[in-house]
């Protein structure tokens, strides 16, 4: 049977990984918690750059940290976002680069986005961010 999916404490991850943003251009920082089949969650943050191009968005980190521990099977992404020193009100969800990585990943139909809005889980899927994804075919 699938496991609930605790929305709430992946939601504190996310927040606690945003306390690590390294955010000198833009001043918005991101977390965000990533959780495995068998309940493991990898934490990311926003990682700016001087050069911009290489700036890493936090579910990106999160996605190469449990990829390169040969993670493969994944339910579910908390995320939060906001200006630094601020509390999150608004709910953040992935910019399209990350919805585009992730759905390389995860099962679209059923891999979980869980944002926060006015301190609510707000929860859908990645097919809803990302419909008719773009599959490359070998
Ligand atoms: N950012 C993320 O980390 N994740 C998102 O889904 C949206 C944007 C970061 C990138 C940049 O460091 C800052 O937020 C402002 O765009």
């Amino acid at each position: 049977m699938e496991k609930k999916i605790d929305e709430k404490k992946l939601l504190s991850e996310a927040k606690e990984a945003r306390k690590n943003a390294y955010v000198p251009f833009s001043g918005f920082t991101v977390g965000a918690a990533l959780l495995t089949k068998d309940g493991k969650i990898y934490r990311g943050c926003n990682i700016e750059s001087s050069v911009m191009s290489p700036s890493l968005c936090a579910e990106r980190v999160a996605l190469a940290k449990a990829i390169s521990e040969g993670e493969k099977d994944f339910l579910a992404i908390a995320i939060v976002g906001a200006p630094k020193d601020e509390e999150a009100k608004d709910a953040c969800y992935p910019c399209g680069v990350c919805r585009q990585t992730l759905s390389e990943h995860v099962d679209l139909a059923t891999f979980q986005i869980i944002t926060e809005e006015k301190g609510k889980p707000s929860t859908c899927t990645l097919s809803d961010l990302l419909p008719n994804a773009f599959v490359f075919d070998k």
